[in-house]
């Protein structure tokens, strides 16, 4: 059945006959090919194909796919494809003769400028559903073609899939044989004879990933065109997509997934019709045994290649995952994809619960159609799953539902279905996906919390279906399942979390009664480890389980789960008025944030987080997926942190005021402060922004020079106020800015990795150009402004000695010093709890802000008694909020927690070792230009060439997107946009770091992140 008759001629050879031939002269290489004989051939005008075919195999095939191409680019689309070059003497096809004097026909092509898909690395969802979206516009295309070879007898014409059943003898292992011929079997009885009902038409037939070519990298690559039209066959359309689904879903976690992508874009250019996604998870396994066949028949023939043996790897494993996981469920996703109700079944068994709403008996008493029961928020970013700020504990967390049920006095408490949870923390809750390894975190029952021994009662007659009991931490405990009728099919209720008694009572096939009661609520020790309560659960497709099923959904599969587990409530009858008003979904906020907010309040990421939670360096989406926090510097000592939360909490019950009356808090707050900075600086001012504290610290400079004129450091940030937006060149040489400000005097930052000065007195010569802007400012200055580490700069450490000379410069001429620790003090530099001191330098007034109120909005500003002096000159200074009671309880919280938690020493550990584990990733990736910085305030700059410095900015934003498409957020920074910004809270741990470097690692293999 296979031929391997392939002509065999030198690229020398191929080289002389393009010469004779086209007129094409250059350089050739031999193309990978099975039957044919393929050459590149570089020339001066371009490049081209030139192909050999054996003519004696199939005469008319040359004609075939140049007709086709033909028609192609008479049907004109926007897709490419290569187009015939005539030969000298104005034909398409020359015969020329072989070695041993066999004939070929010879004819060439124009080469299609791009990449093989086979060589993008991730191929993202984006592109897969590009590809779809490709071939159902080919399709369409291909349909009014017309060549009497299209209907030739084809070996790979999946129609006649089981004429390779002949080659089942060749598979050597017992149970992979069996496998084969029996998918085969059920495709031959169920498939094949349904394939002549479906829409009929030319196909290209072989969508595999070295066929398609695609343009651009990263997020923006796209299918430019189709190469090889060899396989090119009339049968049912739909086979086109099982050809290329088999090759997309190849080596993919979640291969179903992916094919939806591809479903998804071809529905969008060529719509399905339902019978069309039925078959093809059948045509998919077919195609794979129709490749395992004939490597087994290779195999056979060349037993030492070890290429077929290393080629048919990823189809046997794709052909193994295909066959664990149920048809329905691929179908369901599939037609999900389609835009279509993905459970079918689902959709009239809620037509069937809705007509038959009055007539079902209440699964627990009180009916709950007649009490008001308390309908608990057990969602991402519920209060009561846990101790505020604490991972959450599942037992702990159900005992305060418990709790707040009897509190209500409520005689039942109802969790909800379709709610996210991030309770689910057991290992068995994780499922993999994609990019990712997803927890299950959507609820498809109704939890109905009542005391253990509870009686639960039929609401339907039925018969059990399957019991089983768990001791697993999290699962069910005892669960029944029970088999109803609507009359015209079946679907399932679910109990879970029963006691063990009850499981052992029950028989299968037993009948249960409506009214029956057939079982109670098992204690904490059976049910899973939870506060006793039933998991109600309903049920249109079983998907083959027995005794088991998914209570949690992931997230990434909710509405294929929520239309086969409709809503429990159909049958339970709570009334809609227990039920809080649901929150905007992420896709709306996104929507209405448009027109409600201004347009130049930027979103981070390409695709944009929905954050709902935060605990320590984790941050959690709407739909319970964590996310390893390394940027945000605000909530210092870990989001929500409890002593924080505490401290304000119990001050805004009691007393939030202004500084217009005495409170402790305001003096003891300001005297710790004062202790943390070396003298003379001890006098504090609180407001509640960092761009306040700035512009205070302007104040007190004029007032205490007399003068206006400001030095600050290119590419600096100060805030958002008119007065430092004109001290900021980040914003004012930026988009939309003006330009600096006559009073505002630029100096060099001081990059010794891209600046001017490198060495190791790079600090005091930074310091002599600086000193010469102070001398000719010809007002005299006020002051001079910089960060002790410079953050929106690019995260750039101070050279050794820099703000020692610069601070005396500018003293020198009459000026003060502001350090702004608004990034980065409080220990986040970990050598030292304010970043001056890394520099043995003491400002005159220092900036605080972010990290102060761990997200409470405080900042401040500190500075000697001499200056607060010339400052109180009669006007009086007053800030609404700043310094009031509950803003400094919250900033000696933060300042007792980085204590307690050691947390500066934290920052120098941890950052120690990620920045270790940066520098040693430089050394593998040369895009990494620089790895800098110190304790949790790191940046890694991306160039393009190590030489020139060129940054890579494109390739730092790309980096950053991946990043938080795998879990992990950090940003980028910088004049040049080419930094990656590295600071997160100071909890992170070494694991984190691990991850993050890890991670980093992954995507700077990528495509988008190559240079
Ligand atoms: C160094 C620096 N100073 C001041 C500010 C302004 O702080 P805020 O945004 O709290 O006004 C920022 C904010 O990013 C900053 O990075």
């Amino acid at each position: 059945m296979i031929e391997h008759t392939a002509p065999r001629f030198s690229v020398t050879e191929a080289l002389l006959l393009a010469k004779e031939h086209f007129g094409l002269d250059g350089h050739a290489t031999a193309l990978p090919s099975h039957l044919d004989q393929n050459f590149r051939l570089n020339t001066a005008s371009g490049r081209f194909v030139l192909k050999l075919a054996n003519t004696a195999a199939e005469s008319g095939y040359v004609d075939l796919q140049q007709d086709v191409l033909a028609h192609l680019h008479q049907n004109g689309t926007v897709q490419h494809f290569p187009e015939v070059v005539r030969a000298r003497n104005g034909v398409q096809k020359v015969i020329v003769e072989g070695r041993n004097g066999e004939r070929h026909q010879l004819w060439a092509l124009t080469w299609l400028e791009g990449r093989v898909l086979a060589d993008v690395s991730p191929v993202f969802g984006s592109l897969i559903r590009d590809l779809g979206g490709f071939l159902g516009r080919l399709d369409q295309v291909l349909r009014g073609f017309e060549h009497e070879l299209i209907h030739r007898d084809y070996v790979w014409d999946l129609r006649k899939a089981g004429r390779f059943a002949e080659y089942l003898e060749y598979i050597p292992d017992f149970e992979r044989r069996e496998l084969v011929r029996s998918i085969l079997e059920s495709f031959q009885s169920k498939i094949l004879p349904r394939l002549d009902e479906l829409p009929q038409s030319v196909i290209h037939h072989d969508a595999n990933d070295h066929n398609i070519i695609v343009q651009g990298t990263g997020y923006d690559t796209k299918v430019l065109g189709l190469i090889d039209f060899g396989d090119i066959l009339h049968t049912a359309t739909v086979v086109e997509l099982a050809v290329a689904a088999t090759y997309v879903m190849m080596g993919k976690p979640d291969p179903v997934g992916v094919a939806a992508e591809l479903i998804q874009g071809y529905h969008a250019a060529r719509p399905l019709n339902e019978s069309e996604i039925s078959v093809l998870y059948g045509l998919v396994k077919a195609r794979l045994c129709s490749s395992v066949l004939v490597s087994a028949y290779r195999g056979m023939l060349e037993p030492d290649n070890d290429y077929i043996r290393i080629s048919e790897k990823g189809a046997w494993a794709l052909l193994k995952h295909l066959c664990s996981e149920p048809s329905a469920m691929a179908e369901y996703r599939w037609r999900s994809a389609c835009g279509m109700e993905p459970c079918p079944k689902g959709r009239h068994l809620v037509t069937w619960l809705k007509q038959n709403a009055h007539e079902f008996a209440p699964v627990l008493r009180p009916d709950l159609r007649k009490i008001d029961p308390i309908v608990l928020d057990l969602g991402v970013s519920s209060l009561i799953i846990g101790p505020p700020g604490r991972q959450p504990d599942p037992r702990r967390a159900s005992e305060a539902w418990f709790r707040r049920i009897r509190r209500e006095g409520a005689a039942i408490g109802i969790g909800r279905y379709n709610e996210p949870r991030i309770v689910y923390t057991a290992e068995h809750y994780r499922v993999p996906s994609n990019e990712f390894d997803e927890t299950r975190t959507i609820h498809l029952g109704i939890d109905l919390f009542k005391p253990a021994g509870t009686p639960v009662y039929a609401p339907i007659t039925g018969r059990v279906h399957s019991l089983s009991f768990s001791r697993d931490p999290m699962d069910f405990g005892g669960l029944a399942i029970l088999e109803h009728s609507t009359g015209t099919s079946t679907f399932y209720t679910l109990y879970g979390h029963l006691s063990e008694h009850s499981v052992r009572e029950l028989r299968p096939k037993q009948q249960i009664l409506k009214g029956d009661r057939f079982a109670y609520l098992g204690e904490p020790e059976e049910n899973g480890g939870w506060v006793p309560h039933l998991h109600f659960q309903v049920i249109a497709d079983l998907l083959g389980n027995f005794g088991q099923y998914w209570g949690v959904a992931p997230a990434s599969q909710r509405e294929v789960w929520l239309s086969i587990c409709p809503d429990p409530n159909l049958i339970l009858g709570i009334p809609d008025r227990c039920f809080p008003v649901p929150v905007l979904p992420t896709k709306s906020i996104y929507a209405r944030r448009k027109h409600c907010i201004g347009g130049n309040l930027s979103i981070s990421y390409r695709t944009p987080l929905h954050i709902v939670r935060g605990y320590r360096q984790y941050l959690y989406d709407d739909t319970g997926r964590a996310f390893l926090d390394g940027v945000n510097n605000v909530p210092h000592v870990g989001h929500s942190h409890p002593r924080v939360n505490v401290a304000a909490t119990r001050q805004m019950h009691v007393l939030n005021t202004n500084t217009r009356y005495l409170h402790h808090a305001l003096v003891e707050y300001a005297e710790r402060l004062g202790a943390t900075m070396p003298d003379p600086l001890n006098v504090c001012y609180f407001v509640n922004s960092g761009s306040e504290a700035n512009d205070l610290a302007l104040r007190l400079a004029f007032a205490h020079t007399g003068c206006r004129d400001i030095v600050v450091l290119e590419g600096a940030y100060h805030g958002h106020l008119s007065s430092l937006i004109a001290i900021s060149p980040y914003k004012f040489d930026g988009p939309g800015g003006t330009g600096a400000p006559p009073y505002v005097h630029q100096a060099l930052v001081p990059d010794v990795y891209r600046g001017r000065f490198r060495g190791s007195d790079a600090g005091s010569r930074y310091a002599e150009v600086l000193q010469k802007k102070i001398t000719s400012a010809p007002n005299g200055i006020a002051a001079f402004i910089c960060e002790s580490l410079l953050g929106c700069g690019g995260q750039i450490e101070l050279p050794e000695g820099y703000l020692q000379a610069v601070y005396a410069h500018v003293r020198a001429a009459g000026g003060v010093c502001i350090a702004d620790e608004v990034q980065v003090g409080f220990g986040r530099l970990g050598s030292d709890f304010w970043g001056f001191e890394t520099q043995q330098a003491t400002p005159d007034i220092v900036v605080l802000g972010k990290p102060m109120g761990n997200g409470h909005p405080l900042a401040g500003v500190v500075t000697t008694s001499e200056i607060a002096a010339s400052f109180d000159n009669g006007m009086e200074f007053f800030s609404t909020f700043g310094g009031n009671p509950v803003s400094c309880m919250v900033g000696m919280a933060v300042l007792d927690v980085i204590e307690s938690e050691n947390l500066q020493e934290n920052a120098r550990k941890t950052g120690d070792f990620l920045k270790t584990s940066l520098q040693e990733l430089k050394k593998s990736y040369p895009i990494i230009g620089d790895v800098r910085g110190r304790g949790l305030f790191l940046g890694v700059e991306l160039v393009r060439d190590p030489e020139t410095l060129e940054p890579a900015d494109k390739e730092a934003a790309y980096t950053a997107n991946r990043m938080r498409d795998l879990g992990v957020l950090v940003s980028t920074d910088g004049p040049l946009h080419n930094v990656l910004k590295i600071k997160p809270p100071l909890v992170f741990n070494e694991a984190n770091a691990e991850r993050l470097a890890d991670t980093l690692n992954t995507v700077l293999q990528e495509d988008g992140a190559r240079c």
